[in-house]
């Protein structure tokens, strides 16, 4: 008697620790953080471009790379706004064409108008508009991951 209960206390000693140390990581929320994109004043007014990141992040025990890219619309006033490059519908990247006017997405052939709105295609719903500010003069996009 002593024994089973002197053992079922080491299982659930070591058990705990060890089932949270595996489990946990799966269990948290997104994260995110404050790119810097660098100075607006590299961006050309009037146009759409795209502006890549890579930076590690912490994932429960690993470190993995975070690569990928968003879309910057500068108006003529200089005024900012950011889209996510992700496709509505199946989350592919969508990319912006200049002489089509239009975000196209590769997989289903969605496409969406410069301000962001679905007009061709599966998708139904806006790319995602990032939150984003100026510091320093320099461009900063919260993402998440
Ligand atoms: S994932 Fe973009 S149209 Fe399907």
């Amino acid at each position: 008697m002593k024994t089973t209960v002197l053992g079922s206390g080491a299982v659930l000693l070591l058990g705990i620790p060890l089932i949270s140390y595996f489990v946990a990581p799966s269990l948290k929320k997104a994260t995110g953080k404050w790119v810097d994109f660098g100075a607006i004043d590299d961006l050309t007014p009037g146009s759409i471009e795209m502006l890549t990141y890579e930076f590690l992040v912490k994932d429960g025990w690993l470190v993995l790379p975070q690569r990928g890219f968003v879309w910057a619309k500068t108006n003529q006033d200089r005024a900012i706004k950011v889209f996510s490059s992700t496709c509505t519908h199946l989350a592919c990247n969508v990319i912006w064409q200049e002489e089509a006017n239009h975000f196209i997405c590769p997989c289903h052939s969605g496409r969406f108008d410069s301000h962001g709105n679905p007009v061709a295609g599966p998708p139904t719903k806006p790319l995602s508009t990032l939150e984003s500010k100026i510091e320093e003069e320099n461009l900063l996009v919260y993402l998440t991951f």
